[in-house]
Formats: C-alpha cells, structure tokens, sequence
C-alpha cells in the first residue's frame, strides 16, 4: 500500500516536474532530494516581516548618496578617478588591493538576496581553459568543473575568455563566479542554470546572444549526472533556488530570457547589471497556475535597462518584487508587467518613456479585469517620470510595505542615472582601484 502511493507521489513528483520543464528528464532520487532541501532553504529565508529588508535596504541608500539631480546618462565611457555611486559599490569598489582581497564582495550585497556569500567560505578556483567538450566528466580548468565541485569555491578566471556552453551549465550550491580582472563571455552557446541550489553569486561576467541546448547527458554534481532535455536559451535560469545574487553584469541578446526566476525560487537580488537588446528580459514566475512562486522575493537595484530592450522589466507572477534605484532609459512595449497578483513596490527609478504614444504606460496587467487587478498591490514611490511616462498603482493605498512611519524611502528618482553609473560588467586591473 505504502510502496504503491509512494510510486504514485514519484510519479506525481515527474509529471509536474515535466509539465513545468524542469528539463530533468529523469526525476530520480537524487533530484527529489535536492528539491526537497531547496524548498527548505526558500521556506527560511522568506521574511514575513518585509520591513526589516526595506528597511536596511533604504538606509543604506541613504547614507551612502552625495546627490545629483542630473537627467541625463553619461556620454562615452567614463576616464576619472575611481567612483563608486550606490553603496553596494561603495562597500568593495575603488580600492586596489581588490584582487588580494575578492571575497570582501560577500559581505556587501543588499536586498532580499543579501545573504548570499557564494564561494566565501572556499578556496579560489581558478578557470584556465574556455573549452566545454566533456558534459559527463568535464576537465579540470574549465568553468563546468569548478561549478559541479560539492565544496564552496570563489571560481575566477586566469585570462580573457569566450565560454561557448554546448549545453546548460549547472550551478550547485556555495559558489561564486567572478570575472573581475579579465573579460569573461559566456556566449553563443547555452546558458547558467541554477536548480534547487542555495547560495550563489555571480559577478561582472558578459552573458550574450544564449542559445537554447538540445540537452543530453549533463553531469551536474560531481556524485551524479542526468538526461536533461532541451533548455530554453535563458541567459540565466533560477530554478527552485535561494539566495542568489547576480551582480555587475552585462547582458543582451539571449534567445529566451535574460533572467528567469521560477518554480519557488527566492531571496534574490539583482543589482548593478547592464541589460540591452532583447525582447523578453526577466520572468519572475513562469506559470500562472504555480501558486508556490508566492514565495518569491526578489530585489531589482541599480541597474541600468538600455538600448533596445522591449518588455518584462520585469514581468512577474505572485510573489514581490521591490524595484529599486533603476535607470529605464529604453523599452519599447511596458516596463514592469504581472499577472496572478503579485506585489510590486517601485521607488526611486527613472523611467524615460519611448516616443511611441501607446508605449508610455510603464505597468501592464495581464489575464485578469480591471475589477481584478484593482486589488494588486504595485505602488510607485519617489520615481522619477520622463517624456510621458506613467506608472498605473493599484491595491490598497494603505497596504504596508513596511512597519508603519517608520519607513525609510530610497534616494529619488533624479539619482537613478548616477547610482546605476557603472551598471554592467566592470574593467578592473591588477593593482588599480577597480
Ligand atoms: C514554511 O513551512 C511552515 C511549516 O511547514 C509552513 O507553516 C509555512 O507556511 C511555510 N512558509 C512559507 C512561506 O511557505
Ligand atoms: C552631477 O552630474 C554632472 C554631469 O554628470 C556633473 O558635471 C556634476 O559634477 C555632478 N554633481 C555632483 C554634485 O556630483
Ligand atoms: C532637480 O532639478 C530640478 C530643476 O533644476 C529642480 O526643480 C528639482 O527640485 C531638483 N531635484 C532635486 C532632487 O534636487
Ligand atoms: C553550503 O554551505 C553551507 C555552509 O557552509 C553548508 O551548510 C551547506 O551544506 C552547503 N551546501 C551544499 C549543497 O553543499
């Protein structure tokens, strides 16, 4: 009896993971284990008392601005003396020991995504061959050896490279990649995925022109590998994981998304990171019916959204996402989109709407009357509007973000264009103040 409803439940257990492409095509033990400890991990992390997070997040914003009130991006790339604009850069940027002393990164993310400490706890890793041939028993030097290792490793990379994946690469727990003092590609091939792992970060590396994979043998650990089936061509896939914190990084061009979080994935922030050409940038909840993505709680800071980019900025389902800090400078159909209520607190971004007429709208609701998506909680606090653009709130005006007066607002939209200055991918060099 007991052995026949245990089949059931896996077989349950495989049919959703299908249905939801989870790309495993064999939901084995080793998998179910994994997933059972990823909705562990997202169960701790979640703060009933969002207050807290804000709270912290928006102070720092606040201690850390000199001010500026201008409209405009900066032209050309920028030559001065180091200058570090929002305070997660002000907490490691600009110093020249930065190579002697990378891990100090760990201690400086904010938002919900701040616990994450990546590779800290581990020895460096260093990436010394761009080649991906061998998906089962990948080569050591490569960047698909150092991410299946079971240990907390910092990965970094020897010289400049372009990483073509032939097929996803999977991400297991406690790692961080970082490119800092090289230019690292990721591009032409397939993309990072990260599922049901905790505690990731990955920095200043260029994520460009992904292609779907046709999937096949993938070892994704170093005590296991799969089948997996195609991927979708998502620059980087967050897939039933925690504390995770993408930083400084450039990307355009993928075939699916540029960031897709689902499937009950949270605690993560998104900061500093360059997004251009491309269509449907960042999904945070794939599918109407996953009632589990209301756990998800996801920072958007300092970013810059630029030329060409077209909507899902991003687009999200059930859970909350604060917007904050960001320059949109570019899109071309909306800006922040959602459906099955989820709760969206903008403050203090600039929106510089397109010139089309019927593209000034920055919000977009989908799959649902306006009798429904009256009750959605999305606000817009201290944003600043440019060439038309317009931000529809909706949800009880007196809903509570936070514990009351209490309440720390972030810097002003006039300041978005300088905290989010040196968004993107950074050049650092040895020895000098990156
Ligand atoms: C976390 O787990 C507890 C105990 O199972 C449950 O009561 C609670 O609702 C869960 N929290 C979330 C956010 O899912
Ligand atoms: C504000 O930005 C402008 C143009 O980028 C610059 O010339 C000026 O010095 C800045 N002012 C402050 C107070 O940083
Ligand atoms: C920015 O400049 C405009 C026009 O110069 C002024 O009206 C506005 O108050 C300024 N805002 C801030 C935050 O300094
Ligand atoms: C990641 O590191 C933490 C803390 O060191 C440890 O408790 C956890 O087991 C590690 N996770 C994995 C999957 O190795």
């Amino acid at each position: 009896m007991d052995l026949k409803r245990s089949s059931l439940f896996l077989f349950g257990f495989v049919v959703l993971f299908v249905t939801i492409e989870a790309n495993i095509a064999d939901f084995d033990e080793y998998w179910l284990k994994r997933s059972e400890e990823a909705k562990q991990a997202a169960n701790q992390s979640y703060q009933t008392d969002t207050s807290n997070v804000i709270s912290h997040f928006n102070e720092n914003v606040h201690s850390a601005m000199d001010g500026n009130n201008s409209t405009r991006r900066a032209l050309g790339k920028y030559t001065g003396p180091c200058l570090a604009t929002n305070p997660i850069d002000q907490c490691w940027r600009c110093q020249r020991n930065w190579a002697r002393n990378r891990k100090r990164l760990a201690d400086c993310g904010l938002g919900f995504g701040r616990h994450a400490t990546g590779g800290k706890a581990g020895r460096i890793y260093k990436v010394t061959d761009s080649s991906d041939n061998d998906l089962v028993n990948p080569k050591p030097g490569t960047l698909r050896h150092a991410v299946i290792q079971p240990e907390p490793l910092w990965i970094i990379f020897t010289k400049s490279m372009f990483i073509r994946l032939s097929e996803e690469l999977m991400i297991t727990s406690n790692k961080t990649i970082d490119g800092r003092g090289v230019q690292v590609h990721i591009a032409y091939g397939a993309g990072l995925t990260m599922q049901f792992v905790n505690n990731v970060i990955i920095h200043n590396v260029r994520i460009h022109d992904i292609k779907a994979g046709s999937g096949g043998l993938i070892r994704d650990s170093v005590n296991h590998f799969g089948y997996r089936s195609k991927s979708d061509g998502d620059g980087i896939s967050i897939f039933g994981s925690t504390n995770i914190w993408i930083d400084h990084v450039s990307m355009s061009n993928c075939q699916d998304g540029l960031i897709d979080a689902v499937q009950a994935s949270t605690a993560i922030t998104i900061s500093n990171c360059h997004f251009t050409h491309h269509n449907e940038a960042m999904l945070f909840g794939a599918s109407d019916s996953s009632s589990e993505d209301a756990i998800m709680q996801i920072t958007v800071a300092f970013n810059h959204f630029g030329q060409g980019i077209i909507q899902r900025l991003p687009r999200v389902r059930w859970g909350f996402v604060h917007i904050v800090n960001n320059d949109y400078t570019h899109w071309l159909m909306y800006a922040i989109g959602g459906s099955q209520h989820p709760t969206i607190l903008s403050q203090g971004n600039r929106f510089i709407a397109p010139p089309n007429a019927f593209a000034k709208e920055i919000t977009k609701r989908d799959y649902a009357p306006e009798s429904t998506w009256k009750n959605w909680v999305w606000k817009s606090q201290g944003d600043l509007m440019m060439n038309g653009a317009f931000f529809v709130q909706s949800g009880d005006p007196n809903h509570k973000f936070v514990s009351g007066a209490d309440m720390i607002s972030p810097k002003p939209g006039e300041f978005a264009n300088k905290l989010t200055r040196f968004a993107g991918a950074l050049n650092c060099i040895l020895r000098k103040p990156c």
